[in-house]
Order: C-alpha cells, then sequence, then structure tokens
C-alpha cells in the first residue's frame, strides 16, 4: 500500500495497544466491526446523528462512524465490549435493563456509552444534564421515557457507589 492511500497508526484499543495499516480515511466503526471483530458499536445513520456508533475516544462519546484513521492515532477507544469488566458499566447496565429501557436494543450500547461517559464526568447529573448527554443519541422504538427513567435510575444507583470509590 502506497503512503498515498495507506498510513500506519497505533493506538489503544479497550485497554491493549494496536497498530494497523489501512487507508487514511477508512471509518473507526469499520476498523472495529470488521477488522477487530468488535460488534458492540452499531452503524444507523452513518452520518453522524443516532449515535448507534458511539465509542469513548480519551474518555468522551464520540461517533465512530464519523472518525478515520489518522484521527485516532495515539487515541484511547474504548468500544462497548471495553466496558465488560467496569463495575460502573455493570450497575448502569443493570438499571436500564430493571426499566427495560429498550425494545430491540439496536441504538443501546450507544445510550450506555453517552451515559457512561456522562456520570463518569458529572456524577450529579440530574434529569436536564441526562437529556443534555443523550441528545446525539436517537431511538426508533421507546418514546425515550422507559430509558429516561433507567437512566435516572442509573444516575442514583451510582451515587453511593462513587462515594465508596473516593471516601
Ligand atoms: S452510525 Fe454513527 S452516528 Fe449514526
Ligand atoms: S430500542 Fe430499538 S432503536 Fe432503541
Amino acid at each position: 500500500m502506497s503512503g498515498l492511500d495507506g498510513i500506519a497508526v497505533s493506538f489503544r484499543l479497550n485497554g491493549e495497544e494496536r497498530s494497523l495499516m489501512a487507508a487514511a480515511d477508512r471509518r473507526l466503526i469499520d476498523v472495529l466491526r470488521d477488522d477487530m471483530v468488535l460488534t458492540g458499536a452499531k452503524e444507523g445513520c452513518g452520518v453522524g446523528r443516532c449515535g448507534a456508533c458511539t465509542v469513548l475516544l480519551d474518555g468522551e462519546p464520540a461517533n465512530a462512524c464519523l472518525l478515520m484513521l489518522w484521527q485516532f492515532e495515539g487515541r484511547d477507544v474504548v468500544t462497548p465490549e471495553g466496558l465488560d469488566a467496569e463495575t460502573d458499566a455493570a450497575i448502569l447496565r443493570e438499571a436500564l435493563a430493571a426499566e427495560n429501557a429498550f425494545q430491540c436494543g439496536y441504538c443501546a450500547p450507544g445510550f450506555v456509552m453517552a451515559l457512561l461517559s456522562l456520570l463518569r464526568r458529572n456524577p450529579d447529573a440530574n434529569e436536564a444534564d441526562i437529556r443534555a448527554g443523550l441528545e446525539g443519541n436517537i431511538c426508533r422504538c421507546t418514546g425515550y421515557h422507559s430509558i429516561l427513567r433507567g437512566a435516572r435510575a442509573a444516575a442514583e444507583a451510582l451515587r453511593p457507589a462513587r462515594a465508596g470509590d473516593h471516601p
């Protein structure tokens, strides 16, 4: 592959150092799903509108459908699979499940990534904060009430856990 159509990048993916060479405009969502077989992040709109492809990029939610290879050199990328060992993510997922937050579930990984990022940055997030934090995520099934119930329950459930983490 020539330098004109291919570049080498190194980045951190779910805690592991990874390197690959591909076209500079190859999208992160394709790298994840096709090259790494990490299918937790979904492709919905493909143009940055639905949030189904949300990952954490240096801890902040980012749309993997909009990120090209050259943009994640040296960055820290976490996919839904990368949350599996995280206690706060388990609490969040349980709270959402207890409220039957999702129906088909296609949007769920994106909502979890966005919510987790929000609650890590702002453990005292209120209703307005939660709504603002989820502005980039679309659900075609639920009408959002169940997701918001689950998000509020998750915020409540995570407060004591965070207090315990930081005495
Ligand atoms: S698929 Fe990336 S925002 Fe919709
Ligand atoms: S539960 Fe189906 S798109 Fe959200």
